[in-house]
C-alpha cells in the first residue's frame, strides 16, 4: 500500500474514494468540504435522519453532477472523547468501504481536530486505513469474476503543513505496515510456518535492513545447555531454532532485550489438547511474530539511545515417541531444573532458555517478553486487554502508557511471591504448573524464576494475538499485537 501526501485539493483529486471524517452534528452540519455537493448531501442525509456523524456511522455517495472522486464518505467521529483510537476506527472503517467498493485509490481528507495535533490525526489516519485494508487471502485461488480487492494507494490531503501530515503519516505507516508483517507470519498456517521460517524470515529482515541475525540451531542449544527448548522439540520432525536480531547503534546506550514465544504449532505434546479449536493453535508464535516485526519497525526508525535486541525461541510442541513426558526433569540454560508436569505448559520451558541466554549475553536494562501463554488470560481479561506482569514498576508504567496510547491496551496483574508456592516441585528446583487457580500469574511466576534482577515484564498475549476485540481496524485472524505497542514503548522510550 503506497501513502502520500497531496496538495492537490479534495475538489481536483481524482481518487475511486475520497473520505471526510465529520464530528457529529447538534442542529446543523458544518460541511465537510467546500464542496457545495457534498455539503448538500450531508445536509439532506441529516435532515432525513440517516445520518449524525455519530461515531462509525457512515455515508457513501455517488456526487451528482460528477467530480474527480468516483464515490464520496462521510464517516462520523462522534461528538465528545475523541481519543487517537476514534481516529484509527474511523480510518478503518473507510478502509472497510473502500475494500467493500473495489475502491483502491483513496483520498483521506485529514479532519481539524482540537484534541489531537495534526501529526497526530495523520498518524492514526495511516495506522487505521492500512491496518484495516489488510486482508489474508493468500490460500484463496483467484475467481476470474471476482477479483480480490486490494488498497493500493492512500493520498492524504490536509489544510496543516504537508512536512507536519508526513510526518504523522510516515509514523502510522511504519507502525501498522510492521503490524502487516506480524499479521501475516501468523496467519501462515502450521505447515507454512516452521522454526526454519523464522530463521529464514530473521535472516532476510537483517540483510534488508542492516541487523545482525544469528540463529542458534539444535547443537549450539545443546552446548549450551537449553534443556527446555531442547525438551519441549523432542516429539517435533522440525529442528528448533532460537533466532537472535539484534539493532546496534554503535554507541554506550543501554540496550532493551525482546523475546517472543515461536511456538508454530502447540498441540499441547503427550498432555494432548482437545480436537476442538486446536487448529487455532497456529497462532502460538505471534509473540514471535511480534517481536521480529517490531524489529523490522526499529530498524526503519533508528533510535539514536538505545539498542534493541529480539530473540525467538522456536519449535513445534508435538506428542511422538521421543517427546518429553509428565514427570521429566529438564535442566535450563544456566543450570535451574524443572520438573514437566503438563507438556502443554511448553512456552514458560522455550522462554525461560531464551530468557536466561538473553540476559546473560547482552546484560539488558530492560526485558519484555511476549507470549500466547495462558488460556487463563482470556478468562481473566477477555479478548480486549493483554495481561502484563512484571517485577519493574517504572517498566510497567511504560508499558501500560504506551498500551494506551497505541491502541492495544494492557493490564497489570499482581505476582507477589505468595503465587510462586504454586510452583514448589518435590523434586526440583521447580515446577512448570501450578494449580488452576492464577494461571496467568503461575505463568508469569515461572518466568520472573529466570529473569534474575533485570527489570522484566510479560505480555500474556493469548486473548488479544487473534479473536481479538472486533474492530473497523482489526480484521479475523492475526491482529498483529504487540508491534505497536512495542514500537511506540521504543519510541517514547528517549
Ligand atoms: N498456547 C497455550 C495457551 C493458549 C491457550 C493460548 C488457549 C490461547 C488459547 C499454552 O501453551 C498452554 O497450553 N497453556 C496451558 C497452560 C496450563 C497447562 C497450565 C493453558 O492455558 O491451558
Ligand atoms: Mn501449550
Ligand atoms: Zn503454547
Amino acid at each position: 500500500m503506497q501513502l502520500q501526501v497531496v496538495q492537490k485539493s479534495p475538489e481536483a483529486f481524482k481518487s475511486d474514494l475520497t473520505v471526510f471524517f465529520v464530528r457529529q452534528a447538534e442542529e446543523r452540519f458544518t460541511p465537510p468540504s467546500a464542496d457545495p455537493v457534498v455539503a448538500a448531501t450531508v445536509a439532506r442525509a441529516f435532515g432525513a435522519g440517516d445520518f449524525a456523524g455519530k461515531e462509525g456511522e457512515t455515508l457513501l455517495f455517488y456526487p451528482e453532477p460528477a467530480g474527480a472522486a468516483l464515490r464520496l464518505l462521510v464517516v462520523g467521529v462522534g461528538k465528545e472523547s475523541l481519543t487517537r483510537e476514534t481516529v484509527r476506527k474511523a480510518a478503518g472503517t473507510a478502509a472497510g468501504v473502500a475494500l467493500k467498493t473495489r475502491a483502491a485509490r483513496l483520498l483521506l481528507v485529514v479532519p481539524e481536530l482540537s484534541e489531537l495535533a495534526a501529526d497526530e490525526v495523520a498518524e492514526c489516519l495511516a495506522e487505521g486505513v492500512v491496518l484495516g485494508g489488510y486482508r489474508f487471502d493468500k490460500y484463496k485461488t483467484a475467481k476470474e469474476d471476482e477479483p480480490v480487492a486490494h488498497i493500493k494507494a492512500v493520498s492524504f490531503w490536509g489544510t496543516a503543513r504537508a512536512a507536519t501530515l508526513r510526518r504523522g503519516m510516515d509514523r502510522g505507516r511504519v507502525a501498522a505496515m510492521n503490524a502487516w508483517a506480524a499479521r501475516d507470519m501468523a496467519n501462515e498456517p502450521g505447515n507454512h510456518w516452521t522454526p526454519n521460517h523464522f530463521a529464514d524470515y530473521g535472516r532476510a529482515l537483517a540483510e534488508r535492513r542492516g541487523l545482525t541475525c544469528k540463529v542458534l540451531d539444535k547443537a549450539a542449544m545443546k552446548r549450551l545447555g537449553m534443556g527446555g527448548i531442547l525438551g519441549v522439540n523432542q516429539g517435533s520432525a522440525q529442528p528448533p531454532k532460537m533466532v537472535v536480531v539484534e539493532y546496534r547503534t554503535g554507541k554506550k546506550v543501554p540496550t532493551l532485550l525482546l523475546v517472543g514465544k515461536g511456538l508454530t504449532f502447540d498441540a499441547g505434546g503427550i498432555s494432548l489438547k482437545p480436537s476442538a479449536g486446536m487448529e487455532e493453535m497456529k497462532y502460538d508464535m505471534c509473540g514471535g511474530a511480534a517481536v521480529l516485526a517490531a524489529m523490522a519497525a526499529v530498524a526503519e526508525e533508528r533510535p539514536k539511545k538505545l539498542d534493541v535486541v529480539a530473540i525467538v525461541p522456536a519449535t513445534e510442541n508435538l506428542p511422538g515417541p521421543a517427546a518429553l513426558k509428565p514427570g521429566d526433569i529438564i535442566t535450563h540454560y544456566g543450570g535451574k531444573t524443572v520438573e514437566v508436569v503438563n507438556t502443554d505448559a511448553e512456552g514458560r520451558l522455550i522462554l525461560a532458555d531464551a530468557l536466561a541466554y538473553g540476559i546473560e549475553k547482552y546484560q539488558p536494562s530492560a526485558v519484555v517478553d511476549l507470549a500466547t501463554l495462558t488460556g487463563a488470560v482470556i478468562v481473566g481479561l477477555g479478548h480486549h486487554r493483554t495481561g502484563l506482569l512484571a517485577n519493574d514498576d517504572a517498566l510497567a508504567a511504560r508499558l501500560s502508557e504506551a498500551g494506551e496510547r497505541s491502541g492495544e491496551p494492557v493490564w497489570r496483574l499482581p505476582l507477589d511471591k505468595e503465587y510462586a508456592k504454586q510452583l514448589e516441585s518435590q523434586v526440583a528446583d521447580l515446577k512448570n504448573i501450578g494449580n488452576r487457580a492464577a494461571g496467568t500469574i503461575t505463568g508469569g511466576a515461572f518466568l520472573q524464576e529466570f529473569v534474575g534482577d533485570t527489570p522484566w515484564a510479560h505480555l500474556d498475549i493469548a486473548g488479544t494475538a487473534w479473536n481479538f476485540t472486533e474492530k473497523s481496524y482489526v480484521p479475523k485472524g492475526s491482529s498483529g499485537v504487540g508491534v505497536r505497542l512495542l514500537l511506540e514503548l521504543i519510541r517514547a522510550w528517549q
